[in-house]
């Protein structure tokens, strides 16, 4: 029985719908449930040649024997979630708390035209700092007060803590990242919430006493989307280079990229209370690596990297992603319980 939650440390975009994803197979919980600022987030999650970008529900849809839930700190657009029901044929097992703040259309204009959302900050334009600022007013309307999301209302933290008092497995799905929060982040070049393990657990209605494991999922080549400070960004020209440039899942913005920086990652562990860590894209360290499922499997170079890695971090490195691919990835947390 145990209360995982998963979260990201550099500026987002680690792979955290990834490790979710292949959490969940592994640990079969009965509740992934999702913390976080709101469809803001755009995680990945590709299962065979099948590739899903999900914003509102869960990345561990893909476990089919879980219910999915989003948490009571969540804002919630009423369109992408419905869109995503529909999409990813979850209706029947996804549920969201009761007192969820709801984006509003005007959230969007307003976050699209403002210039310091949209210009100084690079929002994503989703509406969540006008819709979380609505909420710190108390004037945004609550997912209770709209009669199309009734069926789907549940009390998260009761559901939550009562499969836990039973002993059953629950996931916490973060999102963001640590680079990114509103108190720990590069201010003001942040999103409108603290995107930390404690911050997860708050958004479900979980006590910091439940928690048993906080996975911190780290990038070998963290990325940035939107503005603000970046101390190991290399040039664009260096990433086409090496065949590592990426683009974002909610915006198609090219996100930036740069190399290890360990200073950050033993921060972001430390605020974090990290218990395990997760590095993916070590595929990008050494291309021979590509869809390795052992350790053994791994190059010197990779192993390296890892242990310099695990060093900065200062907790063990137990899941390493070395592909896209849910199966892509070597588990050894079995080693160290
Ligand atoms: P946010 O909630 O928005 O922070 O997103 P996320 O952490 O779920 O990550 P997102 O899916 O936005 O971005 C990660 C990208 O890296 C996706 O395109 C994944 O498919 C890809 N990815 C994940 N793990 C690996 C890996 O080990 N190697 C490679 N090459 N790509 C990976
Ligand atoms: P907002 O959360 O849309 O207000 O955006 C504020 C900042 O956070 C911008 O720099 C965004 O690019 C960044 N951001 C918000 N959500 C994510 C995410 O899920 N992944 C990566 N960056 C994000
Ligand atoms: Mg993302």
């Amino acid at each position: 029985m145990s209360c995982t939650i998963i979260v990201g440390g550099n500026f987002g975009d680690e792979g955290k719908g990834k490790i979710v994803s292949h959490v969940a197979h592994q640990d079969r919980p009965t509740i992934i449930t999702r913390g976080g600022v709101g469809p803001n987030a755009g995680h990945t999650v590709m299962v065979g040649e099948k590739k899903f970008g999900v914003r509102m529900c869960p990345s561990g849809f893909v476990y089919p024997d879980a219910r999915l839930m989003i948490g009571t700190g969540v804002l919630v657009d009423p369109r992408v979630f419905r869109h995503e029901i529909e999409v990813l044929g979850v209706e029947g097992r996804i549920f969201l708390d009761k007192r969820c703040a709801i984006i509003e259309e005007s959230h969007i204009q307003e976050d699209k035209t403002n210039t310091h959302l949209s210009q100084k900050v690079g929002s994503t334009g989703t509406g969540c700092g006008p819709a979380n600022r609505d909420r710190a007013m108390r004037v945004a309307r609550l997912a209770r007060d709209l009669p199309e999301l009734q069926p789907y209302l549940v009390d998260v933290p009761l559901e939550v803590n009562t499969a836990l008092d039973n002993g059953e497995n629950v996931v916490i799905e973060g999102t963001q990242g640590f680079g990114i929060s509103l108190y720990f982040g590069s201010y003001p070049f942040v999103t409108s919430k603290d995107t930390c393990a404690a911050q997860m657990a708050a958004d479900n209605g979980v006590g910091p006493t439940r928690v048993d494991e906080v996975i911190v999922v780290f990038k070998a080549f963290p990325t940035r989307v939107g503005e603000g400070p970046f101390s190991t960004e290399m040039s664009s020209e260096k990433a086409h280079e090496k065949g590592i440039q990426e683009f974002g899942t909610v915006t198609g913005r090219e996100r930036r990229i740069g190399t290890w920086d360990g200073e950050m990652a033993r921060y972001a562990a430390m605020v974090n209370g990290c218990t395990q860590a997760a590095i993916t894209g070590i595929d990008h360290v050494d291309p021979s690596c590509f869809g390795a499922t052992k350790y053994s499997q791994l190059t010197k170079t990779a192993k390296d990297f890892l242990k310099q890695a695990e060093e900065d971090i200062g907790a063990p490195v137990t899941l390493i992603s070395t592909g896209p691919e849910l199966t892509q990835i070597i588990d050894i947390r079995d080693e160290y319980e």
